[in-house]
């Protein structure tokens, strides 16, 4: 099987009715998918695999089974052993190496996006004039967005390799075409 943006959306949205769930694999999905552009890589392979990194957490909300169960539901339905190891990698608790850029850009992208989008959910204009130092100063105060590790967020950057300030501006810039889509202000509504 073709592992498609199209395919992944429609595996995503048959195992997931929750909004928020599916406005982080989209959030997930634009930072990842900006960064294959970046790198020169396969963009509609880093999308689908952005798009089905969460895709059983629904069925799945638990960390002995998300996302190590949902694996074979994506076999079944076709996936290249490529898309399911890539998948399972973002999940710490599984120990599996993150070796190809993929991998480090997922787990990088897979906590900020959530935290730049919980950020631009606190301002008025959502993230169009969000910056990484201001949300630097979020991720250092513990009861913000507490659902989010932070030791995740630094361990990310530093295996993709990116600085962090950068690779914050990069997510906040790479979900800035999708903010509506994700429930964020913009100055012009
Ligand atoms: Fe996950
Ligand atoms: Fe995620």
């Amino acid at each position: 099987m073709q592992p498609t943006r199209d395919r992944a959306w429609e595996t995503l949205t048959r195992h997931t009715t929750s909004e928020a769930l599916l406005r982080h694999a989209l959030a997930v999905e634009a930072a990842v998918r900006a960064y294959a552009a970046k790198l020169g890589e396969d963009e509609e392979l880093w999308s689908v695999v952005a798009l089905l990194h969460d895709f059983d957490y629904e069925i799945h909300p638990t960390l002995d089974k998300h996302p190590q169960d949902g694996a074979p539901i994506l076999r079944e339905e076709g996936y290249p052993e490529a898309v399911v190891e890539a998948v399972l990698s973002h999940a710490n608790h599984l120990h599996l190496p993150r070796d190809t850029p993929l991998k480090k850009t997922l787990f990088a992208c897979d906590e900020l996006s959530g935290f730049v989008h919980a950020c631009g959910l606190v301002r008025p204009d959502g993230i169009e004039t969000l910056e990484p130092r201001s949300v630097r100063k979020k991720l250092k105060q513990p009861s913000f967005a507490s659902g989010v590790s932070r030791e995740d967020v630094y361990e990310g950057a530093e295996e993709l390799g990116v600085e962090l300030d950068e690779h914050i501006a990069f997510v906040i810039e790479a979900l800035r075409p999708i903010a509506p889509r994700l429930g964020l202000r913009t100055a012009a509504a």
